[in-house]
């Protein structure tokens, strides 16, 4: 098959995977119910990333969740919203804290996982926390919180996505709700490790490398490796599309979606008010 056959087989092939999935997705929505077909690139995303997240990420990451929540999270009394919840690192701690529901919206399945193992293994946690299995630009959820999280995740969304994905969470909160967001970034970051850990005698190990991926883009290549006596033994590799975004026109998406910007704080952290 040429290169063009090829091409065109794929698009034969996409048209009639995607009119089959309207189709179904039709009669399971008549049937009230909920399907992350929408989500099914993001969903099969950090497959080879989940496995490593919490052992080169987690005690960074926790320490700002820690420091973040501990500032701004308040007492919130409607319910709380997690966007990107990935592992489930920031979605324990806002469920210790907060006497109210989680909503926690995960759309990528291994990531999920995870999640899921996190609060098998902690059941006082289980009726705090309500797992939404789709995109949050997908996750239609009205006034059902006063203070949303979604840290370390805007990146992952296209500026479409961005827009709607603002507009939903301004649709989760009630009027007043806080919002706490890591803006994207802007600009092409350079090489960077990951903290390594060892496991009996391996050591786990990540480097990120950051490319130009043409206007507003860049691709993160994560190579994670595991060494024993200076081999390597395992090697393994994930690339993500990243979306870039200037401060100022971030501060001007927030605004346009419905949220009065109110503070900053390191790592590029917004917070925002939901405004009518
Ligand atoms: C880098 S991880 C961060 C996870 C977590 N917030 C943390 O900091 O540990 C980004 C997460 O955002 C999720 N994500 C990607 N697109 C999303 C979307 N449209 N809506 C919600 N989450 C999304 C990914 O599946 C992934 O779990």
């Amino acid at each position: 098959m040429s290169e063009a056959d090829d091409l065109a087989y794929g698009a034969g092939q996409r048209a009639r995977w995607e009119a089959g999935r309207s189709a179904s997705a039709e009669s399971f929505r008549a049937a009230g119910v909920a399907l992350g077909w929408e989500d099914r690139g993001v969903g099969d995303s950090y497959a080879v990333t989940a496995e490593f997240y919490d052992l080169l990420q987690a005690d960074e990451f926790r320490r700002l969740a820690e420091r973040l929540i501990r500032r701004w999270l308040g007492t919130p009394e409607v319910g709380v919203l997690d966007v990107g919840a990935g592992t489930g690192l920031a979605t324990a701690l806002l469920a210790e804290q907060a006497g109210v529901v989680v909503h926690a919206v995960e759309p990528a399945g291994a990531m999920r996982a995870v999640l899921l193992s996190r609060l098998a293994g902690q059941p006082h946690l289980l009726n705090r926390v309500r797992v939404h299995a789709v995109g949050v630009q997908h996750v239609g959820l009205k006034a059902v919180a006063d203070f949303a999280w979604c840290v370390n995740t805007m990146a992952c969304l296209d500026p479409l996505e961005r827009a709607e994905g603002l507009a939903a969470m301004r649709a989760a909160l009630v009027l007043g709700g806080r919002l706490v967001v890591q803006r994207p970034p802007h600009r092409l970051e350079p090489p960077w490790e990951l903290p390594s850990r060892r496991l009996g005698d391996d050591l786990y190990t990540g480097q990120v490398t950051c490319a130009d991926a043409g206007p507003g883009k860049a691709l993160w290549r994560f190579v994670y490796r595991v060494t024993r006596d200076d081999h390597v033994v395992r090697e393994a590799r994930e690339s993500f599309e990243v979306h870039l975004a200037e401060p100022w026109a971030f501060a001007d998406e927030l605004r346009a979606a419905g949220f009065d910007p109110i503070a900053q704080d390191e790592k590029e952290i917004v917070v925002a008010l939901a405004r009518r």
